[in-house]
């Protein structure tokens, strides 16, 4: 039997937005524990950028992305919480996902309420399933109460938008970085209680004020080498230092002796492949999300969309900081 064939993104060597080009490959059928799905729109992460840079090294030729959304075509020997029909939505690894059809671990793969457009649901799983993880496991030792301050940067983005709007939802006071006024006025109106432009602000000074000198109690930083150092200034004695990204590019090693200075800061480098490694964990948060959607307390703004065979401007624009909320390819 002849194998159906899909379009998918492929890089032979890490580089620059040049290296992607579409190939031709065989879908094949899903072995066991696997599903294969038919992709109605996929996500586009940070992630997928430092993979095809080669800040994230991986055995070449790669075909990338870590999240879409679609409707199951086949399922594997012992997958039973997916049917062929069911539509489905992920955010997994291996990275494969800039393709029209794939086949790959159903673990991370979940049904997609219907109440949720494919287009969102592509949006929002990787970014989503982060802000979930962030904001509900990634907590100082005192935990979090309604009225804490916390720090959030690039609060415009595809994760910052959704975290703006849960941390709101929560009662958190969510401080939100961002590199232009327009964004700053997009995360305030997505629930960040206070905004700062970061090009052109202290925004170490302006936590102070804020707090009135108390600093937050948790900085997450996806920023990376560009906010290390004036974030861990924001931080309230014992405060939490979440670094989860870097899109300006990666922390340098530092000195331990510096967070007792600032005041015995714990610091955590987390990623959300460490918190989906089982199918009830992965179905859990999902749920959290799914009803937070639901609920209207978290809106998924898919803000640009680019048809596959333009995923080269798509990764320019996110990498060129042009973006806002979440970004779509469409196979
Ligand atoms: N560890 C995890 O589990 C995990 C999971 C998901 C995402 N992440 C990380 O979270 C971050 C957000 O991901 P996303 O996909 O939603 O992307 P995004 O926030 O939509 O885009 C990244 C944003 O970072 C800001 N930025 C600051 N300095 C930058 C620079 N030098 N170059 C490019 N961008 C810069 C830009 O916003 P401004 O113009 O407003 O500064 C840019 O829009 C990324 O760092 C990503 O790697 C981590």
């Amino acid at each position: 039997m002849n194998s159906p064939m899909t379009r998918a993104v492929q890089i032979d060597q890490p580089g620059g937005p040049e290296q992607m080009r579409i190939v031709q490959v065989p879908v094949g059928e899903p072995g066991p524990g696997e599903v294969r799905i038919r992709h109605h729109a996929i996500g586009l992460n940070f992630i997928d950028v430092y993979q095809r840079s080669g800040l994230y090294p991986l055995p070449m030729p790669l075909r990338l992305g870590m999240e879409g959304a679609g409707v199951i075509e086949a399922v594997g020997e012992g997958v039973s919480h997916l049917r062929v029909g069911d539509r489905a939505a992920y955010a997994s690894q291996p990275p494969g996902s800039y393709c029209d059809a794939r086949v790959m671990p159903a673990m991370n793969v979940c049904r997609l309420p219907d109440a949720i457009a494919f287009e969102e649901g592509a949006a929002m799983m990787l970014k989503g399933l982060t802000a979930q993880y962030l904001l509900k496991h990634c907590k100082p030792v005192e935990g979090l109460q309604p009225g804490d301050f916390v720090l959030f940067h690039a609060a415009a983005g595809g994760v910052g938008l959704i975290a703006c709007q849960w941390a709101r939802a929560l009662g958190l006071q969510l401080i939100g970085t961002a590199g232009s006024d327009e964004k700053c006025e997009l995360a305030r109106a997505n629930g960040a209680a206070h905004v700062i432009n970061y090009r052109t602000e202290d925004f170490a000074a302006r936590v102070k004020a804020i707090t009135g000198g108390k600093g937050v109690k948790v900085v997450y930083d996806s920023v990376g080498k560009d906010t290390w150092d004036a974030s861990l200034d924001c931080l309230a004695p014992f405060g939490l230092m979440v670094t989860f990204g870097n899109a300006s590019g990666p922390v340098p090693p530092f000195a331990p002796a510096v967070l007792a200075a600032k005041g015995s800061i714990y610091v955590t480098r987390q990623t959300l492949f460490s918190h989906i490694t089982s199918r009830e964990r992965t179905q859990a948060m999902a749920d959290d999300l799914f009803a937070v959607v639901a609920s209207g307390q978290v809106k998924i703004h898919v803000a640009q969309r680019y048809p596959l065979e333009q995923v080269q401007a798509a990764h320019r624009s996110l990498e060129a900081r042009q973006t806002i909320g979440s970004t779509v390819l469409i196979p």
